[in-house]
């Protein structure tokens, strides 16, 4: 059977935990052209993320994937690896997944896991970045696309955008305004990255120059 389009487009995978916002970010910047990409398949770790039911009705294949069934968390790994793989997904997108993802994943997508922060890092990894940022009283903060490594919240910088810190923040309004540029750049990330024409020197992330 020849190829359709849609076989030819770069497949995207993303884990999610939660609400998912950043995943319909993701599924409008390919509904409205700005992103030439498809999304292979949707996974969460937890049954009640509303992300799976935003991914279904985007008509995307959506699964839980209940770490229980697996011995550990580089059986779990292997086995996101596997579905991943199976469904012939290019970049593997983390998008809210609360869990520490190790080599079995890392090794089968060599950097080809991306990740969003809601800080500046290497300022307030892990989590709670918010409030972090809120209790050390920085002046702005903002959102981070990186690619993941081993090390938490620490691999190469792919994009970044800031935001003020108000005085009368609170982590709701904080968190608000970081999120609106998480779905501004998360998008424009992937496709930086799908595009390629960049390398990993070192721990920076270097783009062809024009
Ligand atoms: C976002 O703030 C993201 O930066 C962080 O977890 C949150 C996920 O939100 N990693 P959502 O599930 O994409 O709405």
């Amino acid at each position: 059977m020849a190829p359709t389009a849609d076989d030819r487009r770069r497949r995207l995978g993303v884990l999610i935990s939660g609400r998912g916002s950043n995943l319909q970010s993701i599924v409008d910047a390919i509904g409205r052209g700005r992103l030439d990409a498809t999304i292979g398949v949707v996974i969460s770790n937890r049954e009640d993320a509303a992300g799976l039911a935003r991914a279904r009705e985007a008509g995307v294949d959506a699964v839980w994937l209940n770490p229980r069934d697996w011995a550990g968390r580089d059986a779990y790994d292997r086995a996101l690896a596997g579905m991943l793989a199976a469904r012939g997904v290019d970049l593997v997108c983390l998008a809210g997944f609360m869990r520490l993802v190790g080599a079995p994943l890392l090794d089968a997508f060599p950097d080809r896991v991306l990740n969003i922060h809601p800080s500046l890092l290497p300022s307030f990894p892990g989590l709670d970045a918010q409030r972090q940022a809120l209790e050390h009283g920085v002046r702005i903060s903002g959102a981070t696309v990186h690619l993941v490594t081993g090390e938490l919240d620490a691999g190469p910088i792919v994009l970044q955008a800031a935001v003020p810190v108000n005085d009368d923040d609170t982590v709701e309004t904080l968190s608000a305004r970081i999120l609106v540029e998480e779905h501004r750049i998360y998008p424009e990330a992937i496709r930086l990255v799908l595009d390629g024409g960049w390398t990993v020197e070192g721990r920076r992330f270097v783009r062809r120059r024009p």
